[in-house]
């Protein structure tokens, strides 16, 4: 297994902004998932499922997760629904270790409804609730450690990189 640390959960849980904190406390080079397909692919992950589908989307998350799974010293920060794709477990296991994060369901709505970048925010208030539910237990499967990301950042990074040196 590699030494990456992963960072899995919902939309709005924290996965980016936690793992620039840890990036830069590690000294680790910082790996995004959504953002290394939106560099590749020149476009925004928006129009990415206009033009070319969600399951294209999904290909491309699979080819990169693979890839990075090769690499090594990288705080990978995973788009939301990567890890709720369970053809992706057997590389998030070789990856590294995967702490999961969650803010649970009502501070998710606070904070991704309405969002217009995301595409899966559209169906609205019960689509994410229902998207939320099922996702869960599948991230779950394959997390190492979870951490309540309802708390205020400073606490969540304090806890995080206790986590980190624990399983590293
Ligand atoms: C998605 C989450 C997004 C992005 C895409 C699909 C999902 O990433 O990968 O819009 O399926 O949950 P964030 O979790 O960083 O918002």
């Amino acid at each position: 297994m590699a030494n990456n640390i992963i960072l899995c959960g919902f939309m709005g849980c924290g996965k980016t902004t936690l793992g620039e904190r840890l990036a830069k406390h590690f000294g680790m080079e910082l790996a995004d998932t959504d953002a290394e397909i939106v560099k590749r692919e020149n476009r925004t992950i928006a129009n990415i499922f206009e033009t070319d589908g969600e399951q294209y989307f999904r290909n491309l998350e699979t080819e990169l997760i693979k890839e990075l799974s090769l690499k090594e010293n990288l705080i990978i920060s995973l788009g939301g629904g990567l890890a709720a794709n369970e053809v992706n477990h057997p590389y998030l296991k070789t990856a590294g270790k995967v702490i999961l994060l969650d803010c649970g369901i009502d501070e998710t709505l606070k904070r991704i409804s309405g969002d217009k970048t995301r595409p899966l925010t559209k169906g609205g208030r019960e689509d994410i609730i229902n998207r939320y539910n099922a996702r869960k237990p599948i991230y779950s499967k394959v997390a190492n450690a979870v951490i309540d990301t309802s708390k205020d950042i400073e606490s969540v990074v304090l806890e995080a990189i206790s986590i980190i040196e624990d399983i590293l």
